[in-house]
């Protein structure tokens, strides 16, 4: 088993992609650190537990991290989420859960030490930034990187060029990347050339539903909201499930291919949190990044329905 702390903004694709962790005997998660995102912390804080307590899994500690983002202003992803940050599904919060003193942060540092634990980063990487000023040795010893964020060859999400997780804190995401190249080391930037493949489509729901109608039903609960903003939005039948993909890339390397490149994020102006990959080797700098272009969706789709709903 890998050992894995996800650090996440739940938010609905986060909560999918926690659920699919859970259900994976490959991975142990050592714990769970919550980031400024698509909610606020402290509202990341209560679904987390929402989702842990639905899957039984109250036993895997959560931390809260950044409240907000490295320079800019904080901008949530509610309109996207729901004003609850989980698809307006208002779930009861989980009764008597403090938050603990420990810091995501402090968390981090203490666990990724040993140099067994991975990170799968779902959301803006404000907690890794952090990491980093307080703790470098411990950023390093991360064994294994994954991020959803960013992207290539694919229109942004937050502007033409620039998708959420790296737009909200591009200081952050400049700041990782920029120390993994100094120190020679990778991320797997798992970004929306691959994700936007991944649509949870009203046929596949309504299998689900079919087959498990208790986790078929909380999922319909939590993605309705997103199903519609996809409609509305982006005239998208179903929503595009962005972080569970990452998830399932930690757990099948096969599932995704792409190319190692020398990449950056942009940091102000009009393209303020665009991932510039170095695909032509332009800079003749050594790759800092796996960018992913290319997915394997039946895979996905085998993994994912066949672990959260037994299909
Ligand atoms: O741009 C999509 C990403 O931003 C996903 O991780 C979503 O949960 C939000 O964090
Ligand atoms: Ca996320």
């Amino acid at each position: 088993m890998q050992k894995v702390i996800i650090d996440c903004d739940p938010g609905i694709d986060d909560s999918l992609a926690i659920m699919l962790a859970l259900k994976s005997p490959e991975i142990e998660v050592v714990g769970i650190t919550i980031v400024a995102g698509n909610s606020p912390a402290e509202m990341g804080f209560r679904n987390a537990k929402k989702i842990l307590s639905f899957m039984g899994r109250l036993d895997v500690p959560v931390y809260i991290g950044a409240q907000k983002p490295r320079v800019r202003d904080y901008i949530n992803a509610l309109d996207t989420h729901g004003e609850d940050g989980l698809g307006e599904s208002f779930l009861p919060d989980v009764p008597d859960q403090d938050i603990p003193s420990k810091t995501a942060v402090e968390f981090m540092s203490e666990i990724l030490k040993s140099g067994d634990v991975s990170v799968i980063a779902l959301g803006p990487l404000t907690n890794l930034a952090e990491l980093i000023d307080t703790d470098l040795a411990a950023f390093l010893s991360i064994k294994r990187l994954v991020s959803m964020g960013g992207n290539f060859r694919s229109h942004g999400n937050c502007s033409p060029v620039a998708e959420y997780n790296y737009w909200e804190d591009p200081d952050s995401a400049a700041l990782v990347y920029d120390t993994l190249y100094e120190n020679h080391k990778k991320i797997e930037m798992v970004g929306l050339d691959v994700t936007r493949e991944i649509v949870l489509t009203p046929e596949i729901l309504g299998k689900m539903k079919e087959a498990n109608p208790k986790v078929g039903g909380f999922i319909e609960k939590i993605t309705y909201f997103y199903f519609k903003f996809h409609w509305e939005w982006e005239h998208i039948r179903g929503c595009v499930i962005n972080d569970p993909l990452a998830v399932a890339q930690f757990i099948d390397p096969d599932i995704l291919n792409g190319l190692e490149a020398f990449t950056q994020i942009e940091t102000g102006g009009i393209s303020i949190g665009q991932s510039v990959v170095d695909s032509m080797g332009f800079y003749r700098k050594d790759s800092n990044a796996v960018i992913y272009t290319e997915v394997d969706k039946q895979k996905f789709w085998d993994m994912f329905l066949k672990r959260i709903i037994k299909l």
